[in-house]
């Protein structure tokens, strides 16, 4: 496997990432200090056999490792499953030494990585992602928390893991659209951070989607290593370096926010926004027209949409679009504030885009 360091002082942690031998998570695990007490595999009942397969790799006695199973969906980031947690947690007779283990999606690892965060004061954790999203995103730079039934993530905290386990066999049982929902965000750090990574992505978009291990290596590697490199610039989100990892999303999770959460996953609503925030600084001439183009021809050969199906439209008109936008916590003072792309590799807070014009983008994006 290949491996990357997150380099945040005494909470630095190591991302490993290809096709795990046996008996290598053990290892990674067994240099932990102190040795873990127990371990308690909390995963998405979807992935039962993976959390299986994980839990026998860990190296513990088979009698101090417990399992507990959470149902698939966003739903379960929630208080009632947090409680649900906490109270095995309890039974369990879960101790400071012990340490978590979150098998699953970005919902398992943002819900288990709370539940570690707040047992006992913050107990170690360990993320087992099996989604691309979670993979590239989700699982690095520990952001952990639950969603109100009226708000999503916000509760929550920051608490890193001890490990990351990206293991690419994991993703074989990935539905395709789950997969390419993850390749939105992959997309997203090359527009934001790097033009060569952009550039690979052109030229392995076959094997890319053909789930070729090197590739998806490659693909996973890269994306942690942009991150965690945002992450250990910017790791409590105070000094607005961390809010470049937010391009498209303004706009995504607006689109998210009105048209019910479910029916477009996250990485569909942000590839939209991704072109709608990537025609808004074409339209302020911030880059050109061909890297625009360049940008959503990418995402559609990703099987990615680029504008605003018509299914959907009656609910994304642009004035409550715009409504959303502006409940963005990145918005200070009212004002709408935006990341967008000065050309490929590099991106900018800006703060100056007129809401007529935002409109036309909107409005631009309604598909006929
Ligand atoms: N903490 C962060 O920094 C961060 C960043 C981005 C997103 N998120 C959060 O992540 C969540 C989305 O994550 P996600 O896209 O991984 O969704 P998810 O966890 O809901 O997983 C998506 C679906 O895939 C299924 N699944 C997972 N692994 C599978 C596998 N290997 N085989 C077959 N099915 C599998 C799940 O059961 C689920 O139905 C959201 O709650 C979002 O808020 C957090
Ligand atoms: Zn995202």
């Amino acid at each position: 496997m290949q491996s990357i360091d997150v380099p945040l002082g005494p909470r630095s942690y190591v991302i490993h990432i290809g096709n795990a031998a046996p008996g290598q998570l053990g290892l990674a695990i067994g240099s932990f200090s102190p040795p873990p007490s127990k371990a308690i595999v909390i995963y998405d009942a979807e992935v039962k056999l993976i959390a299986e397969k994980t839990a026998k790799e860990l190296g513990f006695e088979p009698a101090k490792v417990c399992m507990i199973d959470v149902p698939s969906g966003e739903e379960s980031k929630s208080i009632r499953y947090l409680e649900y947690l906490w109270k095995n947690l309890l039974q369990f007779g879960v101790d400071r030494k012990g340490i978590i283990v979150a098998v699953g999606g970005g919902v398992i690892g943002d819900l288990a990585g709370f539940a570690a965060a707040t047992w006992n004061r913050g107990i170690r954790f360990i993320q087992v992602p099996t989604t691309l999203l979670a993979m590239v995103d989700s699982s690095v730079g520990g952001k952990t928390g639950i969603n109100l039934p009226e708000a999503k993530n916000v509760i929550g905290s920051f608490w890193q893991p001890s490990l990351v386990w990206a293991d690419i066999a994991n993703l074989a049982t990935l539905p395709t659209r789950e997969f390419r929902s993850g390749l939105a965000e992959v997309v997203k750090y090359g527009i934001i951070l790097d033009a060569d990574f952009f550039e690979y992505l052109e030229n392995h978009a076959d094997a890319i989607l053909a789930r070729d291990t090197s590739a998806l290596t490659e693909v996973i590697r890269r994306s942690c290593l942009l991150k965690a490199r945002v992450v250990a610039e910017d790791e409590w989100e105070t000094t607005g370096r961390r809010a470049i990892l937010n391009y498209g999303h303004t706009f995504g999770h607006a689109i998210e926010s009105l048209t019910e959460y479910g029916t477009l996953l996250h990485g569909e609503a942000v590839s939209i926004g991704m072109s709608m925030a990537g025609h808004l600084a074409a339209s302020l001439q911030r880059w050109p027209d061909h890297s625009l183009d360049q940008q959503n021809q990418l995402l559609e050969r990703f099987g990615l949409p680029t504008r605003i199906m018509a299914g959907i439209q009656k609910h994304l008109t642009a004035d409550r679009m715009i409504q959303a936008m502006m409940h963005d916590k990145k918005n200070t003072y009212g004002k709408l504030n935006l990341i967008l792309p000065n050309r490929i590799g590099e991106v900018q807070t800006v703060s100056d885009a007129t809401i007529d014009l935002v409109r036309k983008t909107i409005s631009h994006h309604l598909a006929l």
